[in-house]
C-alpha cells in the first residue's frame, strides 16, 4: 500500500487549480441511465471513486471511454438491472442507480450499502421516497428490489435534508408520470449541477439550490455534452493548506460562491482572501485566531470540511469549539491529530480543540477521506518527518493531491510499497 511522506515547515506559495467535482460526478454519470445513447461529460476529475462509477455503469452494460478529463458514457445498450454488493460495498453511491433502473426498465435490484466509517448513513428516506413515487419495495438477501410499471409524480417531504436522497428522487422522478414535488430538498450545489444535467437531457425541474423542487415528468430523456462544476471540498482543502503553512496561494477555477460558510469562518480566524473571476487569493495571517464552527447542511459549514478546519484550528491562537452535526461519528482523524502533539479532547458531538504552539510530524494513518486530508494539513504544518499510511482513502477523493501540493513548494512524496 501506498504512504505519502511529508517534510512540514514549507510555506505553500503559488497556483493550483482546481478539479471537477467528485460528488457532482458521480450522479451526473448515474443520470446517463436515463438517457440512452452517447453523453461526454467533461471535466471529471480523475479518482477511484469515479472508477468504482465506471465499473458499475458497465456492469450495468454500458459502453465507456475516458479521454483525459472527457469520459463517453454510451448508455444505450443497459440491460442489466442489478447492481450487485461486490460494487456498492466499495462505494455507498452506487446505491443511486436503483431510481434510474426503476424509471428505465420498471425494475431493479440493488445491493443495500453497509454501513460506513464515518455512520450508519441509512437510505431509507431513498426508499420512503421512491415508494411515495409508486415503487414496490422489497428487503431480500441484502438487496433491494423495486418495481413500478411507470412511477408516478407524488409530493415528497423529506424529513431530514439528505443530498443523496434529493439527486435520487430528482433522477427518478425526471420520467415518472405527472408533478413531483420534493420539499425539505438538500441544497448543495451539487444538486443543482445535476438538475442542470437532467434539464439539458430534457427534464423539467424547477428549484433545485433551494429546499422545494418541483419536477414535470416526460417521456425520455436524451443523451448531453456537459462539464461538471468545480470540487469545493478540494477548493477548500487547498484553502486551509495555505493558512495553515503561513502561505500565499492563487486557487484557480474554483467558485468561491460554493464557500460562503468556510470563507467567512476563514476571515474570522484572520485568514486574508480576495477572488476576482474564480481565481481566490488565500494569504495566511501572521497569528491564525480560534474560531467555533457548527456543521450543517448547504449553505452551512459542510461536514466535509470539518477534519480539515480541525486540523487549522490546532495551530490556532486559543480554543475552538467544532460541532458535527451531520455524521455520527466523524472524529476518527481526532485520535490520529494527537498524534501530532494537537490538544483535542471530545465529547458526544463536540470538539475543543486548543491551539498549540507547533504540531510535530509523526506516522499516522489515514481512515476516512477527508480524514487523511487533515492529516496532510497537519503535516504541512508540522516539523520533521510525517508518514500517512492507507491513502487509498485519499485517492477516492482528492485528484493528484501530492503533486498539487507539491507545485505550491510542499515537501511531500508518494512512496510505492
Ligand atoms: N440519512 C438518513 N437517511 C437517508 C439518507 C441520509 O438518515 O435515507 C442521514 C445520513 O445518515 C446523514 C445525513 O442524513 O446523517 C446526511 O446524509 P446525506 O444523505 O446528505 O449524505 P450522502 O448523500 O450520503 C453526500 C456526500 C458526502 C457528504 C454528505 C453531506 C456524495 C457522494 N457524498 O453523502 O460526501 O459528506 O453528502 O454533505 O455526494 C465525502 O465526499 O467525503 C462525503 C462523505
Amino acid at each position: 500500500m501506498d504512504k505519502l511522506v511529508i517534510k512540514g515547515g514549507k510555506k505553500l506559495a503559488g497556483e493550483v487549480r482546481i478539479s471537477g467535482s467528485k460528488n457532482a460526478s458521480l450522479p451526473i454519470f448515474v443520470a446517463t441511465i436515463l438517457a440512452p445513447g452517447l453523453n461526454r461529460i467533461g471535466n471529471v476529475p480523475f479518482l477511484r471513486d469515479i472508477n468504482t462509477t465506471i465499473k458499475v455503469l458497465e456492469s450495468l452494460g454500458a459502453i465507456i471511454e475516458g479521454n483525459g478529463n472527457l469520459v463517453k458514457i454510451d448508455s444505450a445498450g443497459i440491460h442489466n438491472h442489478e447492481a450487485t454488493y461486490d460494487l456498492v460495498k466499495t462505494m455507498r453511491a452506487s446505491v443511486l442507480v436503483l431510481g434510474p433502473l426503476l424509471a428505465r426498465f420498471g425494475k431493479a435490484r440493488v445491493s443495500l450499502p453497509g454501513g460506513c466509517a464515518i455512520g450508519a448513513r441509512p437510505i431509507n428516506l431513498h426508499l420512503k421516497g421512491l415508494q411515495a413515487l409508486g415503487a414496490e419495495i422489497n428487503l431480500e438477501h441484502g438487496y433491494v428490489e423495486a418495481e413500478a410499471k411507470r412511477l408516478k409524480g407524488a409530493r415528497i417531504n423529506f424529513d431530514i435534508s439528505t443530498v443523496g436522497g434529493t439527486e435520487h428522487l430528482m433522477m427518478a422522478a425526471a420520467t415518472a408520470k405527472g408533478e413531483t414535488v420534493l420539499e425539505n430538498a438538500a441544497r448543495e450545489p451539487e444538486i443543482d449541477d445535476l438538475a442542470q444535467v437532467l434539464n439539458l437531457m430534457g427534464a423539467h425541474i424547477e428549484g433545485a439550490g433551494t429546499d422545494t423542487i418541483r419536477i414535470q415528468g416526460v417521456n425520455e430523456l436524451s443523451p448531453v455534452s456537459y462539464s461538471v462544476m468545480p470540487d469545493r471540498i478540494e477548493a477548500g482543502t487547498f484553502m486551509i493548506a495555505a493558512a495553515i503553512t503561513g502561505g500565499d496561494v492563487k486557487i484557480l477555477g474554483m467558485k468561491p460562491e460554493h464557500l460562503d460558510a468556510l470563507i467567512f469562518k476563514l476571515q474570522d480566524a484572520g485568514v486574508e482572501i480576495t477572488s476576482r473571476d474564480n481565481v481566490v487569493r488565500v494569504k495566511a495571517p501572521r497569528k491564525l485566531r480560534s474560531i467555533n464552527i457548527k456543521t450543517r447542511p448547504y449553505p452551512g459549514f459542510p461536514t466535509d470540511m470539518q477534519a480539515q478546519f480541525m486540523a487549522l484550528m490546532c495551530v490556532a491562537d486559543g480554543a475552538s469549539v467544532i460541532s458535527e452535526n451531520i455524521f455520527e461519528n466523524r472524529f476518527m482523524h481526532v485520535s490520529e491529530l494527537l498524534r501530532f502533539g494537537a490538544d483535542i479532547t471530545t465529547e458526544g458531538n463536540s470538539a475543543t480543540v486548543k491551539g498549540v504552539k507547533k504540531l510535530s510530524g509523526a506516522p499516522v494513518m489515514a481512515t476516512d477521506l477527508r480524514a487523511s486530508a487533515s492529516l496532510i494539513l497537519a503535516g504541512l504544518a508540522a516539523d520533521n518527518i510525517t508518514e500517512i499510511s492507507r491513502i487509498y482513502h485519499l485517492d477516492r477523493g482528492y485528484e493528484s493531491i501530492e503533486k498539487k501540493l507539491a507545485g505550491l513548494g510542499a515537501d511531500i512524496q508518494r512512496i510505492k510499497e
